[in-house]
């Protein structure tokens, strides 16, 4: 069963192991990642790959159209492990154009519990209805609406009680909001980093 996955994994270690020897032995003890990536659990959208990071630099969670939902316990555990126990310096939300879950959260079929897990989206069109409704092509309606979905969850993030005691007691961390595109492989920084709690 699945045999070519363990041919590759053993070609994986292979090859892992040619270029530097103490690989696996140094990361069975501890790994000491700067980031957390909050990303979508599109097949084409590999965090350590889009980054070029290694095994161990990167602290990675996944979920449908990548939301960080403040009372979603997986998410919540993630992201206390990551800034307590971990101590990353840089929390990045990455959404991507293209994004089946965004597209699914607007299109008015029913799915079942998707339908739900996605209602934040469906808050965040709402909350800009007008300016989706200019952009005539659905295309770029969609785009805007996954980056407008990443500023949202940048938002929750960033108004985590886990991340404001991070910083009150003055623990260096950001949180960044990036799209990647599909189309060329790049990531597309939405200039949306908040690094301090935001003025009541
Ligand atoms: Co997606």
């Amino acid at each position: 069963m699945l045999d070519h996955l363990k041919a590759n994994n053993r070609a994986w270690v292979d090859r892992m192991v040619a270029h530097d020897p103490e690989f696996f032995k140094r990361l069975e003890n501890q790994q000491s990642p700067q980031y957390l990536w909050i990303g979508c659990s599109d097949s084409r959208v590999p965090a350590n790959e889009i980054v070029d990071l290694a095994p161990g630099e990167i602290f990675v969670h996944r979920n449908v159209a990548n939301l960080a939902p403040p009372q979603d316990a997986n998410y919540l555990s993630v992201l206390q492990f990551a800034v307590d126990v971990l101590k990353v310096r840089h929390v990045i939300v990455v959404g991507h154009y293209g994004c089946g879950g965004i597209k699914a959260a607007v299109d008015g079929k029913r799915r079942g519990l998707i339908d739900h897990w996605l209602h934040p989206i469906r808050e965040v069109a709402e909350e800009h209805r007008d300016e989706l409704a200019a952009i005539g092509d659905t295309h770029k309606r969609h785009d805007r609406l996954c980056e407008l979905n990443v500023m949202r969850q940048v938002r929750n993030v960033s108004s985590d009680v886990f991340v404001l005691d991070a910083w009150a007691r003055g623990q260096p961390l950001s949180v960044h909001g990036w799209v990647y595109s599909l189309a060329t492989g790049l990531v597309n920084d939405l200039s949306v980093t908040v690094r301090a709690p935001r003025a009541p």
